[in-house]
């Protein structure tokens, strides 16, 4: 069995994105730690039954010393993680951006406010530096001239929601 850790502090709908991709498949579990106590993602655990830890930003480390996940999945958590921590193991980010432009917070917006002809979604590896380890895959909208900010937003969600699972799935399975 696959032991994974999804990292939230927002809303949730990458991780339950997620964890409904693997629907209930013994061969992979999935819990969340989220450092914000009234975090949506806790809401979302409480509902499709994932174990949840709620750990303070300066407890991590200790938290996850004496346990082990095949995975760390930074899913919307709002924080950067020391080098001491991403020592542990594979982490792993979803950002919604076209990396390496507009890395850092807001970034939809900026694309649009910038004026690009396209916007995008990249999962890369985590490394010290925000939104600057290796990417994994990208796929790009284009931002049509009619289009409004919350209509990118929304096709944005949608391409996270498609391919953060999916290739969480191919790490898993050591296809990529
Ligand atoms: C997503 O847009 C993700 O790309 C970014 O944070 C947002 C999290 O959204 N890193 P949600 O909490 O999964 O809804």
């Amino acid at each position: 069995m696959k032991k994974i850790l999804i990292f939230a502090s927002g809303s949730g709908s990458n991780f339950e994105a997620i964890v409904k991709h693997f629907g209930g498949n013994c061969a992979y579990c999935f819990e969340l730690l989220t450092d914000k106590e009234n975090s949506g993602a806790i809401e979302r655990a409480k509902r499709l039954g994932v174990k949840f830890h709620h750990v303070k930003f300066k407890n991590t480390f200790e938290f996850l010393l004496n346990k082990k996940y095949d995975l760390y999945v930074l899913a919307g958590y709002m924080r950067i993680l020391p080098e001491d921590v991403l020592k542990l193991g594979t982490f792993i980010n979803i950002h919604p951006s076209l990396l390496p432009k507009f890395k850092g917070i807001n970034a939809i917006e900026q694309a649009y406010n910038a004026g690009e002809s396209k916007a995008g979604v990249s999962v890369h590896y985590v490394v010290g530096e925000v939104d600057s380890g290796e990417i994994i895959e990208q796929e790009s909208v284009e931002i049509k001239s009619d289009m409004t900010l919350e209509e990118l937003e929304c096709e944005i969600h949608k391409i996270e929601h498609k391919i953060y699972p999916n290739v969480i799935e191919r790490i898993l399975n050591e296809q990529i």
